[in-house]
């Protein structure tokens, strides 16, 4: 498979799987969005954007989708070119679970239109047919209200309240579980 070539395509996006050759918008996507998603994600040291931590990170996720552990997509607005969001299917584990995690983000400029939504879709409907999962657990802050929006239209259901869940910018945070599970 050619990781220069989108694995999928959704009406506004061009889909890839993150690797090396992405080091340029991933890295600006970040830099750029950092203030944007700094409330909802993990802290960022420095070092975290260097251009040699952001190839490491690319490296991993391109040897990680051959090896089957996780999916790390990079949307690409076909319009203008611009990387609009990741999607991070990640922690695949197969015998009796087929069951993986899932989180994403989109960039600041392409919130409110609907696009993480479309990108999802088709994203899990990949998840869901090519690689057979069974289980995508997303979990988000209860005040995360566009996160919350997002997976309920997307069908995850809402499965409990984990406290101190996890350590989001510096804080241990109460996450609410949701999941979506294969139709078949
Ligand atoms: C969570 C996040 C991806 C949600 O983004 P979003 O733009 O609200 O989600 P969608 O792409 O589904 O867009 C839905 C919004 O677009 C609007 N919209 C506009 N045009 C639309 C269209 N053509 N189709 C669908 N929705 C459209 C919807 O009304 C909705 O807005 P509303 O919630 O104010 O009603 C984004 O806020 C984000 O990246 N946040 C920071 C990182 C983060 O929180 N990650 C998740 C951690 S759990």
């Amino acid at each position: 498979m050619l990781l220069n070539e989108p694995i999928l395509n959704s009406e506004r996006t061009e889909i890839y799987i993150q690797n090396p050759s992405l080091i340029n918008p991933v890295s600006e996507y970040y830099r750029v969005n950092a203030d944007f998603l700094r409330p909802w994600e993990p802290a960022r040291e420095e070092s975290y954007f260097t251009r040699e931590a952001f190839c490491e990170r690319l490296e991993l996720a391109e040897k990680n989708f051959h090896s089957g552990m996780s999916v790390q997509l990079a949307a690409f607005d076909r319009m203008s070119g611009n990387l609009a969001g990741i999607v991070n299917f990640t922690g695949i584990i197969r015998g009796p679970f087929q069951a993986c995690f899932l989180g994403y983000s989109l960039s600041e400029s392409f919130q409110g239109r609907g696009y993480m939504h479309e990108i999802l879709t088709t994203a899990i409907a990949y998840m869901f047919n090519e690689k057979r999962l069974h289980r995508i657990m997303a979990n988000y802050m209860p005040r995360n209200g566009r996160s919350g929006r997002l997976l309920e239209k997307l069908g995850f259901e809402r499965e409990g309240l984990a406290r101190d869940y996890l350590l989001i910018n510096g804080k241990w945070e109460d996450h609410i579980l949701t999941s979506l599970i294969r139709k078949d």
